[in-house]
């Protein structure tokens, strides 16, 4: 890393002095550096005015997920959903960041039961009582980006389906409980997988949670397998997404070749998912949106 010296202006954007902005920071980061950990690199680590443009995309965020939960029933389709998401995030000034995104055609993702993520919203597909469905929203404010899912239970749902649903909302939270500077991504994973191990679940492995902020997706890539200790290190000024996928069977999963976004499981079981975007702040996390 390069040298700054104690009275040079910061790098990380702040205007103040880098003896009273990062540089005690970045002592205790260079020291677990040396001891061979995996430490964030400076581009994803946010400053205040940062910050506070993510927090505002994300009451956006979290304000359209609010929307779509006053809304969602059986007899809605998917497409439905699509349209309500459009229209709510425009009419609050912010952009849905899925459409067009890598080619993504719609706003929203909408996945049910065995679809893990990515499911494309369309008008054939009618929301019916038992389905489990999980809503990501995702939202361009001024530039700033913000990412939260939450799982809807469409009328009368089987025990064993909502249980998945309620230990997925858990690990998430008891995720969250592990964000705080000093700490490991991996201490996130590990009581995440506990969990979902001592229910019978399997973690799913290939797709995991992402920095974001300032983009859609940034480093790290935020993986809910590995073990406590272990992984990058959490940071002050770190925003990423805790979004365990949860089956309640295996962990493999199918890409599909039709349509290039639908993941399902491999087994055909249930699959569940929450997301909520996070900050490490100077105590332990904030949640940015949920
Ligand atoms: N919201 C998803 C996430 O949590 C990303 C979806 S990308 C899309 O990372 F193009 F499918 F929208
Ligand atoms: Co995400």
């Amino acid at each position: 890393m390069e040298k700054i010296g104690r009275n040079d202006p910061c790098w990380c954007g702040s205007g103040k002095k880098y003896k009273k902005c990062h540089c005690d920071i970045d002592e205790i980061i260079e020291e677990h550096s040396i001891k061979g950990e995996i430490v964030p690199p400076r581009s994803i680590i946010k400053n205040k005015a940062q910050i506070n443009g993510i927090i505002e995309s994300g009451k956006i965020n979290t304000a359209v997920l609010d929307y779509v939960a006053q809304n969602i029933r059986a007899g809605v389709s998917t497409e439905d959903i699509d349209k309500w998401v459009y229209s709510k995030t425009v009419e609050l000034g912010a952009y849905p960041a899925p459409l067009n995104y890598e080619g993504f055609p719609k706003s929203v993702c909408t996945s049910i039961d065995d679809v893990v993520c990515h499911g494309i919203p369309s008008p054939n597909v009618i929301l019916k009582d038992g389905d489990i469905i999980n809503v990501d929203i995702s939202t361009i404010y001024n530039n700033y980006f913000s990412d939260a899912s939450r799982m809807f239970c469409i009328g009368e749902v089987s025990p064993e389906k909502k249980k998945l649903v309620e230990i997925t909302r858990q690990a998430v939270y008891l995720g969250l409980e592990q964000v705080k500077p000093w700490n490991h991504l991996g201490d996130i994973a590990q009581v995440i997988n506990d969990l979902a191990k001592e229910n019978g679940y399997s973690v799913v492995r290939e797709i995991g949670g992402h920095g974001i902020g300032l983009e859609f997706h940034e480093d790290p890539w935020v993986s809910y397998v590995t073990k406590k200790g272990t992984d990058m290190l959490l940071v002050p000024g770190m925003i990423f997404t805790i979004e365990p996928m949860i089956n309640m069977g295996t962990y493999k999963i199918i890409h599909s070749e039709e349509d290039g976004w639908t993941v399902t499981t491999a087994d055909g079981k249930p699959s569940a998912q929450w997301e909520i975007q996070v900050l490490v702040t100077e105590t332990g996390g904030q949640i940015i949106s949920h």
